[in-house]
Formats: structure tokens, C-alpha cells, sequence
């Protein structure tokens, strides 16, 4: 992932409806191993959401320090296996009975340019950056719907703005971010009549493993600013797409 693609743009009240509080307090965050989705664990825990649920596939040490400070950690998860994301409403209703924000974060990077492209590593990028988030938010429908209707803030990429693509290259990660936005913005029509949200959030161009830390903002100051855009955002918004220095961005 170039510096170039991505730094030259710039309590019980929790569901989604009108002016919603700030507090949210059932909340399930997908690639919480490590990077962003690691970083929103400690940003929920600070907040004191009273429920988080960290998937995952391994358990880090990093990961397993939040478990002794009450977050509950769903392992062996991988969100492109359709039996394992089928049993995640199983497993989470036990913890939660209704989830007020799912945050869609794992994802993959896989560079190429064009002569590198080949379908394989196109399909892998579409399977877990934009299938994966639209099946685990089908699946957990049940959970978001039940308390009048939560938020689901998929975690895109302005990479994947294709008014925005200046460039190129990144064929794969572009078209699976462009992907996740579509699928976002039809849930948010789909689903608006249940009162569930749907936002697309670019969380910056930060300090990962996917960047190999090249990334100048810190998975923290992502996340809180991640985190201070949801809560702002309402079912007025669903269906929008934003940078988390608070700028909408185009399709
Ligand atoms: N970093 C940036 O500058 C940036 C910019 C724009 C958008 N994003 C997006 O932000 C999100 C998080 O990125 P990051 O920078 O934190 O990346 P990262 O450090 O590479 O972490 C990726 C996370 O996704 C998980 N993951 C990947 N494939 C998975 C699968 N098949 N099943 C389950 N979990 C899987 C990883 O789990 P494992 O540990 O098991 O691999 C890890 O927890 C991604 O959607 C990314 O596209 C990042």
C-alpha cells in the first residue's frame, strides 16, 4: 500500500435513530487481532461500551490482556468461511442479546499493478473485503434489528472511491473497497426500514501491518476518531461514505 493511495486525501439510548447519545454499549468488531480493529477493542473499552465482542481468527497477547478486562474474544473465526460466520449468532447472543454496532474491519491488502494481477489474489480481496461484510451483517441482522435498529460502519477505503482514484493501480484492494461500498449503500436502503444504519468509514492512512507502518496516524488516533464518527452518525446518514477527519467522500 502506496504513501500515495492514501495520503493525498485528505446509555441505553444506542440505536441508530435521530440524535442517538454517545454511548454505545453492545458492540462487535471483526479483525480484532491486531492494527485498527485491535485499537477499537481498547477505544470501546475506554468509552465503557458494557459489551465487546472481539472475532477473530488466533488470539495475539495483545488481544488476550482485554479478555481479564471483560471483553469477550470469539476466536477460530474466519470471516470468509460461510459455516463459521453462520454460527456466529449462536455464539453471540449468549454474550449480547442485541448488538448496537458492528464494525466490519477485517480486511486484506494484496499490491499489484497491473501486469501483476491475477484472479486468485482479485477473488481473495473481494471474498474478505467486501463479501464477508455483507454475509456476517445479513447473518447478524436478527441481533442488530432487535433493539430498534443498530449501526454497522464498514470499514472501506477512499482507494475505494472511484471518483476519487487518482493513482491507479491496487486493482484488487480498489475494486473490493468499491465493492463494499455498493453492498453498503443497498443494506442501508434494504435496512433502513428496520432502523438499522449502514456507514462506509475510511479510518485514515495509518500505522499497520497493511501499510508495513508507513501509515502516519496511529491505529489509537484512528480509532478514537472512528469511534467519535459513528457516534455522530445516525439513520439520517445511512448509506454515506466518510473519511474519519469528518469529510464525506464521493462514490
Ligand atoms: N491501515 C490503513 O491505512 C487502512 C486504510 C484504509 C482502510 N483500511 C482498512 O482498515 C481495516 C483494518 O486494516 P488494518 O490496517 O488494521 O490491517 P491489518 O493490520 O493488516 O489487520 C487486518 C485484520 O483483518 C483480519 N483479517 C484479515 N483477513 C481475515 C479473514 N479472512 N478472517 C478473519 N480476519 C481476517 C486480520 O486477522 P489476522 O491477524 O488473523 O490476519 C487482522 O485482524 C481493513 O479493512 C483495511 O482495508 C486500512
Amino acid at each position: 500500500m502506496s504513501t500515495n493511495n492514501h495520503s493525498n486525501n485528505s446509555n441505553s439510548n444506542s440505536n441508530s435513530n435521530g440524535s442517538s447519545s454517545d454511548k454505545i454499549n453492545n458492540v462487535v468488531i471483526t479483525g480484532a487481532s491486531r492494527g485498527i480493529g485491535l485499537a477499537l477493542v481498547s477505544e470501546y473499552k475506554a468509552r465503557n461500551a458494557e459489551q465487546i465482542i472481539a472475532i477473530c481468527r488466533n488470539v495475539p497477547p495483545e488481544l488476550a490482556k482485554f479478555y481479564n478486562q471483560g471483553v469477550r474474544i470469539i476466536d477460530g473465526i474466519d470471516v470468509t468461511d460461510e459455516a463459521k460466520v453462520a454460527s456466529l449468532p449462536g455464539k453471540i447472543k449468549h454474550i449480547m442479546p442485541n448488538i448496537d454496532l458492528l464494525i466490519n474491519n477485517a480486511g486484506i491488502y494484496l499490491e499489484d499493478s497491473l501486469e501483476e494481477i491475477a484472479t486468485a489474489q482479485l477473488l481473495a480481496q473481494f471474498t474478505t473485503n467486501a463479501i464477508a461484510p455483507l454475509m456476517i451483517t445479513r447473518t447478524l441482522l436478527p441481533l442488530l434489528q432487535s433493539n430498534g435498529g443498530g449501526k454497522v460502519a464498514m470499514i472501506s477505503s477512499q482507494m475505494g472511491s472511484i471518483g476519487g482514484n487518482e493513482n491507479g493501480t491496487s486493482y484488487g484492494y480498489r475494486a473490493s473497497k468499491a465493492a463494499l461500498n455498493a453492498f453498503g449503500k443497498n443494506l442501508a436502503i434494504d435496512l433502513k426500514r428496520l432502523g438499522v444504519a449502514v456507514f462506509q468509514l475510511h479510518p485514515g492512512y495509518v500505522d499497520t501491518d497493511m501499510t508495513k507502518h508507513l501509515g502516519p496516524i496511529t491505529p489509537k488516533d484512528s480509532a478514537v476518531s472512528l469511534a467519535k464518527l459513528i457516534s455522530k452518525l445516525t439513520l439520517n446518514e445511512s448509506g454515506t461514505f466518510w473519511h474519519i477527519n469528518g469529510e464525506q467522500l464521493r462514490w
